[in-house]
């Protein structure tokens, strides 16, 4: 695990967008791993800019996301696939048959999630995974106690994780889905190259443990730990407790 400390979060967020770009052109049919949340915002503006100032080509490349809610039409406002539409699929010339989230509107969601780990085998991997951090620790969604070996299935949110996105759900906890679809800790190990982005003052405790602390599933990040290629870009605010 490579830790890279930059002044801001605007430096931390370019920086991943240059290493995701560098990738895109030298791989131009390269599967794409890609997160949600606040953090990753700056990271698909910056990726919009090149593609429209420098053409940064998306039109062999395929995406996976790491999560989708539970029960949330993919046209609301605030499910995962309306989040990647708004941010960057509609903003470049990706093609949008190659753009992957589970469904979690699915009627059986067990199909939905052995589908979706087929798809992504089906696409020969991950070559390049991005990742945030949730405040209990969790990649994609997968919670604390998740198997280190976890494959994509169904996990009920915790309530710190359902206090932590309430923003986008009009402030309220209770608007936040119980459950989501997340790839496993297994399956974002299985990537080839893995890209963590932790940025600001709140992440700073967390970021400690998972990158200094033992390995633990009470922590998933800290399984990134493991991974045979994983670089942890950061700002000056989150790298404060390491
Ligand atoms: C959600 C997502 C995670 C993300 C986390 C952090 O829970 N499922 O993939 O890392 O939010 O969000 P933020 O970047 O808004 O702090």
């Amino acid at each position: 695990m490579e830790v890279i400390i930059l002044p801001n979060q605007q430096k931390a967020a370019y920086l991943v967008a240059q290493i995701l770009a560098k990738e895109l052109k030298a791989h131009p049919r390269l599967v794409l791993g890609m997160a949600t949340g606040r953090t990753m915002e700056p990271v698909y503006r910056l990726l919009v800019d090149m593609h429209q100032k420098e053409g940064l080509d998306f039109s062999l490349c395929s995406t996976f996301n790491l999560d989708e809610y539970i029960g949330i039409p993919a046209d609301h406002p605030c499910s995962y696939r309306h989040y990647m539409n708004e941010l960057l699929f509609d903003r470049v010339n990706i093609a949008k048959a190659n753009t992957h989230l589970p469904d979690g509107m699915a009627s059986d969601l067990g199909a939905e999630c052995l589908r979706y780990e087929a798809a992504i085998t089906q696409a020969g991997g991950i070559d390049l995974q991005l990742v945030g951090i949730g405040s209990d620790g969790h990649i994609g969604f997968n919670e604390p106690l998740s198997s280190l070996r976890s494959r994509t299935r169904e996990k009920a949110l915790t309530p710190a994780t359902r206090e932590q996105n309430a923003p986008m759900f009009g402030g309220d906890p209770a608007n936040v889905p119980r459950r989501a679809i997340t790839m496993g800790v297994g399956t974002i190990l299985d990537s080839r190259r893995c890209l963590m982005l932790v940025t600001g003052k709140s992440k700073a405790t967390i970021l400690a443990k998972a990158v200094e602390g033992p390995i633990s599933a009470m922590v998933t990040a800290s399984a990134l730990q493991l991974h045979p290629r994983c670089q942890v870009v950061v700002d000056e605010e989150a790298a404060s407790e390491l």
